[in-house]
């Protein structure tokens, strides 16, 4: 069954924001971290599988940071795991998807990930994630 990675929520502020999501709604908090390359701060709550990811920008001129301004909190994408995120791209180009990144990029884990445009993806943010293969054990001696 393909994974719902996670779900990203852009707010004014983290801190104010974790009480809500960690005790009101009883959410685990796996960990905060600063995401300078990316200015935003993040904080994560997994989820049966998934995480919600709470997104602060921490400059006011990156992408999340001109979406809060313009549109407020709320819901900023989702992200879906993908196995083949270079096919998976090339097949949404030839059915006409506008994609915000038209290959992969590669996040600090090795991750793979684009994003998809709103405007093809009834109004929400999609990004796919290429998760990196465990590799198979190599055994000395062998092949
Ligand atoms: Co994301």
């Amino acid at each position: 069954m393909p994974r719902l990675d996670h779900v990203a929520i852009v707010v004014e502020d983290l801190e104010a924001a974790l009480p809500f999501f960690r005790d009101l709604l009883g959410l685990p908090l796996d960990r905060v971290a600063d995401v300078p390359e990316e200015e935003v701060r993040v904080a994560f709550f997994p989820m049966g599988g998934g995480e919600i990811e709470l997104v602060q920008p921490t400059t006011s001129d990156s992408g999340v940071a001109r979406f809060l301004a313009r549109r407020g909190p709320g819901l900023h994408h989702i992200c879906v795991e993908v196995e083949d995120l270079e096919a998976t791209l090339r097949r949404l180009q030839a059915a006409g998807v506008q994609l915000i990144h038209e290959a992969p990029l590669i996040g600090r884990d090795g991750t793979r990930y684009a994003f998809i445009h709103p405007k093809s993806a009834f109004g929400v943010l999609v990004e796919l994630y290429e998760r990196p293969r465990v590799k198979e054990p190599v055994v000395p001696g062998e092949g």
